[in-house]
């Protein structure tokens, strides 16, 4: 595994070497997709410490997530937040990626799971922008997918649930491959729902606006900061349903997510959005953010879980 640069993973319990942490080709979970997981950023403020953004979000949401699809992770939420800060610190990552992933094991095949054991995983390393330091700064390039986000009726949006990401997959490489670089979902309405792992904000007339927490989308952690930044900037903040036109009229667009974090769209459809450069409030809003999720800020200290590395 070229691109991951860790020693120790966290499994059931414990941390094992990072090429101990495997699982049994009959894993049920690689062939169902029933398991849950999060993904969580740490880190390094400008005074040497480290933290982790909104950790007790994010396992509150793992535990939402294991909720909805009926898993009973054989954890409590305060040894997996402690675990996430183990692995961060065994593998002596001052910043990085956490990856906690429930799933189910290999005592028993067959579609009713009865039998099976759940077994968590915590996978850490360090991803800078995932969607490029190109992107991040200028901008990227979206379009729409042929595919639509997932329906409720069918599927459960507000859980990060393992098979459910097939369908970003699909999309993501759909665009990719065309020559763009991230897919905006519409849902079964037809209105902008949100991307493959971020959720999508406009801007117009300088209010911002993107779609309600109660439409088919996941509850963003990143989406519920970006809100909180914007009303704590006087920016007024729209949660309201919109159409893929609107998109193409929008003065400024952004995407943002964990890993995403606050990336600017320049351009969707082949039509350019604004001037075609990061617009005024999406800087504004990127740059309190990363003052905050880096600590360069006092603002919101209840977001920022502190750690050390025993050096
Ligand atoms: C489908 C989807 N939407 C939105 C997000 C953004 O959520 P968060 O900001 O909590 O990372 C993610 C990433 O977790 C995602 O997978």
């Amino acid at each position: 595994m070229a691109s991951i640069n860790a020693d120790f993973v966290w499994m059931d319990g414990r941390l094992v070497g990072f090429e101990q942490a495997t699982v049994h080709v009959l894993t049920h979970t690689l062939h169902y997709g029933l398991g849950v997981f999060e993904g969580i950023r740490a880190y390094e403020r400008a005074d040497g410490q480290s933290h982790v953004f909104r950790l007790d979000d994010h396992i509150r949401r793992l535990f939402e997530s294991a909720h909805i699809t009926g898993l009973e992770i054989p954890f409590s939420p305060e040894e997996i937040t402690a675990a996430c800060v183990e692995t961060l610190q065994a593998n002596r990552f001052r910043w990085g990626y956490l990856r906690p992933l429930v799933f189910l094991g290999s005592e028993a095949m067959g579609l009713g799971a009865r039998d099976v054991l759940v077994h968590v995983a915590i996978a850490a390393w360090q991803w800078g922008a995932y969607l490029g330091d190109d992107g991040l700064k200028n901008g990227i390039r979206c379009k729409i997918s042929s595919f639509n986000r997932l329906d409720p009726r069918v599927n459960f949006p507000k859980g990060k649930i393992c098979g459910q990401y097939v369908n970003s997959v699909i999309a993501k490489r759909e665009v990719l491959k065309a020559g763009y670089d991230e897919a905006i979902l519409l849902d079964t309405q037809g209105n902008v729902s949100e991307c493959t792992g971020e959720n999508l904000f406009m801007v117009k007339a300088g209010h911002v606006i993107t779609p309600p927490y109660g439409a088919g989308i996941l509850g963003g952690i990143t989406r519920d900061t970006v809100i909180a930044i914007a009303r704590d900037l006087n920016v007024v903040v729209e949660q309201r349903p919109f159409t893929r036109d609107e998109l193409y009229i929008a003065d400024e667009i952004f995407l943002c997510g964990t890993a995403a974090e606050i990336t600017p769209v320049r351009e969707v459809d082949d039509r350019r959005i604004g001037d075609g450069r990061p617009g005024e409030i999406t800087r504004l809003i990127a740059r309190t953010f990363f003052d905050v999720v880096k600590g360069s800020t006092h603002t919101h200290p209840e977001w920022r879980e502190g750690y050390s590395l025993a050096l």
